[in-house]
């Protein structure tokens, strides 16, 4: 894992306001995250979590407001500064998206091997740790579609923390896996935020938030509308909004 300088927060968000034409879909998001905390993102469709995600990864541009991950600014016109906060976040999806004609191995090989000046042997034996860390030490050479959904997706994981980032991004991770496939990808994120990742995860898993987050950030709107410890902000929501969220997610 790379060294962390903890008096720079991993993630600075101001005032950042995005819109797609007409429609505002982040309505002024300030957000700190600090290094080695794991934040969840809670709130309805539409409420802008994955819009937030990608433009702190660069994946979007936004209209207005400042954005610093571990301390550097992003500067759209900067490419190597772009491919370097590439480096810095990674960022994992629902849906997967593993190259189906390359193998296990291959897929979390690739980034590394076209970014480090790294020999073919050692990146291999760094893929082979990374899939012995997520469980699949066994499936180096396995393509994607002989795998579960689980186990591809905890191969995505190891592809992403190949390019040894300082933050994790991970979004809905878990809602397309049958649900007797979800507990194992998430004891993987669990064993991640254990060992001091930064993390910063919108679920739906109202549980595995309060278990393994220290805070919790509900979205509405665009807008930061509440957050809280997972404890407080569950037991004791302070706004409507939250309070009928909260209960929409209880069945
Ligand atoms: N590429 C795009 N072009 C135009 N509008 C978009 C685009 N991406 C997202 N939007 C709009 O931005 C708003 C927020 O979308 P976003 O995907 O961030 O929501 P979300 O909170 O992640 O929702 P969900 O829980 O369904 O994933 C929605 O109104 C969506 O239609
Ligand atoms: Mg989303």
């Amino acid at each position: 894992m790379s060294i962390i300088d903890s008096r720079v927060p991993a993630i600075h968000v101001e005032g950042l306001r995005k819109s797609f034409g007409a429609n505002e879909v982040l309505n002024g998001i300030d957000l700190q995250v600090e290094p080695g905390e794991v934040v969840a993102i809670i709130g309805k469709s539409g409420s802008g979590k994955s819009t937030l995600l990608r433009c702190i990864n660069g994946l979007e541009t936004f209209q207005r407001g400042a954005l610093a991950v571990m301390g550097r600014p992003l500067v759209y016109g900067d490419p190597a500064a772009m491919r370097q906060l590439r480096q810095q976040v990674g960022m994992i999806f629902q849906s997967f998206n593993l190259f189906p004609h390359l193998t296990v191995g291959k897929n979390i090989m690739l980034a590394p091997s076209l970014v480090k000046k790294t020999e073919s042997q050692a990146l291999q034996a760094e893929a082979q740790r990374l899939l012995h860390r997520v469980g699949l030490a066994e499936k180096f050479d396995a393509f994607p579609d002989q795998l579960s959904g689980g186990q591809q997706q905890r191969v995505a994981i190891a592809r992403a923390l190949a390019m040894d980032p300082s933050i994790l991004l991970c979004d809905e991770i878990t809602s397309a896996l049958d649900p007797e496939l979800v507990g194992e990808v998430l004891a993987v994120v669990e064993s991640l935020a254990n060992e001091g990742m930064t993390l910063l995860m919108v679920t739906h898993e109202m549980n595995f938030a309060r278990k393994v987050s220290n805070r919790v950030i509900f979205m509405h709107e665009g807008r930061v509308h509440e957050q809280g410890g997972p404890e407080a902000l569950f037991a004791d929501p302070q706004t409507p909004q939250l309070r009928q969220f909260l209960a929409s997610t209880r069945h």
